[in-house]
């Protein structure tokens, strides 16, 4: 039987959040986690406010909510964060639960996990896709939820924060944020790329992934870390390039300090390698010699083909070669001899896989390649393997 006593009763955090619901709440309204339907009630209360979706992973406060909750702006549906959401949205509410795991059962209320952060983590990787450019999102958190972390999860998923109160309250601070799309993140929406999702970082560059005309893409951007210039122009305009020779994953567009590329599922270098029979791996070391002779052909040093552990990607029994950001013209490119050296650093490794590497045999083809760099001698070098 359902009596009407909420599964949370609104506490400091909930009353901070109403306060900035009252003040922000905006067209279509999702309010994630619902618990006693406080920021709902809240947000139908802001003359802007056209439709609000309430949703909680309990089914206990859902059916609280329906039985308990009569107002007819404000919808209630179980649903475990996204799953049974559809739409977009002009605010998205959400007071998650954010304290670190003290038992062995989590207590869904207030608890996000292990670490405290992990409901705002998945939250944060999914919102974007469910949130109009111009829309809001309205969160609050804790200093037990450790503020870095949140920090770095808004920052990945290309959001930007506005903190609207902070609140010390026994032994935490309570934080109200109000995030927004940032503007790559809208140019991006713009174009035609949806689903946009962080993927990973590098040195010079942030990665994400995202669907575009039906398939996935990887966007690449500048590291705002970093202070290297013109790295990310300079890698889009030799994809652009290579691409003519069927060289490296196919270039969507570029545009100012980013381009988009198609995504490329499949296994790095060494782990094709342990994952892969003696046939395949050398049909892959043999086409990823052709690329290098390409390149050395074209007089385009790639660099770091001694060490491509991240610079090939097998997808589909074809290597794909990624990051060109180090790509120059050269007088006297060195990626056939640089692969040569990759081959002798992983004889160990291909030995197990029953490929001789004969390192002198290797070295000697390779000086003469490296003196004589024509067609004749990069075949000896490929009979080797
Ligand atoms: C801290 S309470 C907040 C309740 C209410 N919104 C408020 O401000 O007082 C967190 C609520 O989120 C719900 N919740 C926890 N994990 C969830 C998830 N994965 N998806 C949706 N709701 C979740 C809990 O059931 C709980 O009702």
């Amino acid at each position: 039987m359902v009596t009407c006593k909420s599964g949370y009763d609104p506490r400091e955090d909930s009353i901070l959040l109403e306060r900035q619901v009252r003040l922000h709440a905006k067209g279509k309204v999702l309010d994630m986690g619902t618990g006693s339907g406080i920021q709902a009630i809240a947000a139908t209360q802001n003359s802007r406010v056209i439709s609000v979706l309430a949703t909680d992973v309990q089914k206990g406060v859902i059916n609280y909510c329906k039985k308990c909750i009569q107002n007819p702006k404000i919808k209630f549906v179980q649903s475990d964060l996204f799953e049974k959401v559809k739409g977009k949205f002009d605010a998205i509410i959400f007071n998650p639960p954010y304290l670190p795991q003290e038992l062995k059962l989590r207590d869904l209320t207030i608890e996000g996990g292990k670490k405290g952060y992990e409901v705002i983590e998945r939250f944060l990787n999914e919102v974007n896709y469910y949130l109009n450019p111009n829309g809001i999102i309205l969160m609050v958190f804790s200093s037990l939820t450790k503020k870095e972390k949140v920090g770095e999860f808004i920052k990945n998923n290309l959001l930007e924060f506005q903190e609207l109160e902070k609140v010390h309250i026994f032994f935490e601070d309570i934080y109200v944020y109000l995030l927004k799309k940032n503007e790559f993140l809208k140019k991006l929406e713009s174009k035609g790329i949806s689903n946009i999702k962080y993927l990973a970082k590098g040195h010079r560059g942030l990665l994400f992934t995202g669907i575009y005309k039906g398939k996935k893409v990887t966007i690449k951007t500048k590291n705002p870390q970093s202070t290297a210039v013109g790295r990310i122009e300079n890698e889009a305009k030799w994809i652009k390039r290579l691409n003519k020779h069927n060289i490296g994953p196919k270039l969507s567009f570029a545009g100012d300090n980013y381009f988009v590329y198609e995504y490329i599922d499949g296994d790095f270098i060494i782990n094709y390698i342990e994952k892969s029979n003696k046939n395949n791996i050398k049909k892959i070391i043999k086409q990823i010699f052709n690329q290098m002779f390409v390149l050395d052909k074209l007089k385009i040093d790639k660099e770091e083909m001694h060490h491509p552990l991240k610079h090939v990607i097998i997808s589909k029994n074809k290597p794909y070669l990624i990051d060109f950001e180090r790509t120059h013209h050269s007088p006297n490119p060195k990626n056939v001899t640089q692969f040569c050296q990759f081959l002798i650093s992983t004889s160990q490794l291909l030995k197990n896989k029953k490929i001789e590497i004969i390192k002198d045999d290797i070295i000697k083809s390779a000086k003469v390649y490296k003196s004589s760099p024509n067609i004749a001698n990069f075949k000896k070098i490929v009979d080797l393997v």
